[in-house]
């Protein structure tokens, strides 16, 4: 065994850790690397679930390799056809010219657009919602997940022992370098705001079908959790459940302000400094503060999924928003991000017209967004009058949190 994990009896990890990569899907960073999740069971029929990125099909040979030798490979269920996972698919047709392709009608279409022109030389198996497939002591039935990012998506649950395997959903950013499962890392601490970070930014527009996607979860009897990247869950499904839950809804996991501050000579900057004070000086001190310039958009957007608050600071810019400020509002419209409450901190010179832009968008795109009346205008740097504004800045968030929490204990009750 080389770098092969087992995963259950019968199952295995055949995929790959990618630390080459420096932007996934050519847009987000990845520091911490990625992984490329295949699973092959090994049962009557040898069956390969998913490949890898065409960069890692030489890791995924040798761990099919090294877990059935010289034997044939009798299928390969394709649940994502995005090549970050599709990618290895016409190097397994040249290994395995026997190998049956199961996937969904879409995904086979897909496989054709790329242009691989081998899959139609093999044994085609077009499976929907409520298909079954055996394959031996195991039996697969196949659950639908259009737009979970995809929309060919499918999801597979082995009803034998409870292994459902999620294309993308659940899935993380960060390399597994071993560690396989979620009770081998400390997902809290390590994991989680990557995991928020690829949640929010590639599936967080889609949180409709992530719902339905998670009714239909619920009806199973879970034991594993598959996904195409990251860990492996095989327990606390109720904390991976719940983050999912309030992703999808578009619901704060925290009470908590995101402060993102677009500033070129730094007094707006140093407005948003003085309202993070200000905050904390009065109790509340879950606040992160970001230079949208220096971020990157989507660590932006992750943390504007994960907190209730959110401070748009912004100079004019040739009557405009800034663009990196424009960018990230625009971003955060294209995702879906809503039920959210956004104070507005404006800054000019000479005529001071961003904040009405912003408000202007947020008015138009964000739904369900509450605007603070309380806005602060500054002409150039802070003045005094200045400084009572931001106070009643500082109370205005603090009584909408009060709010928030009201409602959440009437709710509760
Ligand atoms: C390229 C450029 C365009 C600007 N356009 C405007 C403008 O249209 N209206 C305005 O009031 N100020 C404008 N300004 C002035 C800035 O908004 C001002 O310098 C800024 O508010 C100072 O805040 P800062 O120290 O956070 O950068 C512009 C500045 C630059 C460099
Ligand atoms: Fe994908
Ligand atoms: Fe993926």
């Amino acid at each position: 065994m080389y770098t092969v994990r087992k995963v259950t009896e019968d199952l295995y990890w055949v995929g790959a850790n990618d630390h080459r990569l420096a932007l996934f899907e050519n847009i987000f960073p990845i520091s911490r690397g990625v992984s490329y999740n295949s699973y092959l069971l090994e049962d009557e029929k040898t069956v390969l679930f998913d490949t890898v990125d065409w960069s890692a099909a030489r890791d995924l040979i040798k761990n099919i390799k090294d877990v059935i030798g010289d034997k044939d490979l009798d299928y390969v269920v394709v649940h994502h056809m995005e090549p970050d996972h599709g990618g290895s698919l016409e190097e397994i047709c040249i290994r395995y010219p026997n190998v049956t392709i199961v996937s969904s009608e879409q995904g086979f279409e897909i496989m054709r657009q790329i242009g691989f022109s081998k899959v139609d030389e093999h044994k085609q198996i077009i499976v929907k919602e409520g298909d079954t497939i055996s394959f031996g002591k195991h039996t697969f039935a196949f659950v639908e997940a259009p737009m979970v990012h995809w929309p060919e998506v499918l999801m597979s649950f082995d009803v034998t022992n409870g292994v459902l395997f999620t294309a993308d959903a659940f899935g993380s950013f960060g390399a597994l370098d071993g560690k396989l499962f979620n009770d081998e890392v400390n997902f809290d601490r390590d994991w989680l705001d990557d995991a928020r970070r690829y949640y929010s930014n590639i599936v967080g527009k889609y949180g409709p079908f992530v719902q339905d996607v998670l009714k239909k979860a619920a009806t199973l009897d879970i034991k594993y959790i598959c996904p195409l990247h990251g860990p492996v869950w095989r327990n606390d499904f109720a904390y991976l459940l719940d983050k999912y839950d309030k992703w999808s809804k578009y619901e704060p996991e925290e009470t908590g302000v995101v402060i993102a501050y677009a500033s070129m000579y730094g007094n707006t900057e140093h407005a948003a400094q003085t309202l993070a004070s200000r905050l904390c000086d009065k109790g509340m001190t879950n606040v992160v503060v970001h230079d949208v310039s220096r971020t990157d958009v989507s660590e932006l957007i992750s943390d504007v999924f994960k907190y209730s608050h959110l401070v748009l600071a912004s100079v004019t810019y040739n009557l405009n928003i800034y663009p990196v400020m424009k960018n990230f509002i625009m971003d955060m419209a294209a995702l879906n991000v809503q039920n959210r409450t956004i104070a507005i901190i404006e800054n000019g010179t000479w005529a001071c017209t961003v904040g009405d832009k912003m408000e202007e968008i947020i008015d138009d795109e964000l739904k369900l967004c509450d605007v603070l009346n309380d806005r602060v205008t500054i002409n150039t740097s802070l003045n005094k009058a200045n400084a009572n504004d931001m106070n009643s800045l500082v109370d205005s968030i603090l009584e909408s949190m009060k709010n928030i929490k009201e409602l959440k204990e009437k709710l509760n009750k």
